[in-house]
């Protein structure tokens, strides 16, 4: 049986769908595919349909990251679906909290940024309306917490 990551943020353009497609390329570089399956989704209805963002993508492809995916909604029946649920910043988990009307997955909700080791930061920031340095410092935050996350759960 394979184990099911959610990866959680606003849009589901920047953050949310890189560390879905960071997750995969480690996952790949240490042969595990197939154990562990990876999707993202964003809180709101802003983006549906549309391809990461373009300076996300830029960021990703400085690293040697490709970013491919389509943005979705988060739907309650995602609790049901994945065993873990990443949320990008404290306002996604709250977001995703509120959906979880009779508290049964509480659980399952976690901030991606406790799984990181090199970087001191909570939440992975919101690079929308900021710089390419924005862009830059989401690839390199999620690469550590990415790191923790495939460590933690290959030891499950
Ligand atoms: P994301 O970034 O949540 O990391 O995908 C954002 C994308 C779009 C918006 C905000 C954040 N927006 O306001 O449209």
């Amino acid at each position: 049986m394979s184990y099911k990551l959610l990866f959680v943020c606003l849009g589901n353009i920047c953050r949310s769908p890189s560390a879905e497609n960071i997750m995969n390329y480690l996952i790949q570089q240490k042969g595990l595919d197939g154990q562990i399956i990876c999707d993202s989704a964003g809180t709101s209805s802003y983006h549906i349909g549309a391809s990461p963002d373009r300076r996300m993508r830029a960021a990703a492809a400085r690293r040697g990251i490709t970013l491919v995916g389509e943005a979705r909604q988060f739907d309650v029946s995602d609790f049901e679906k994945f065993d873990l649920i990443l949320a990008m910043d404290r306002s996604n988990y709250q977001d995703i909290l509120r959906l979880d009307r009779d508290n049964l997955y509480r659980e399952k909700v976690r901030l991606m940024c406790d799984y990181a080791s090199q970087y001191q930061d909570k939440e992975v920031p919101d690079p929308y309306y900021g710089g390419e340095a924005g862009f830059d410092h989401v690839i390199d935050l999620l690469l550590d917490a990415c790191e923790g996350l495939l460590q933690e759960t290959r030891s499950r």
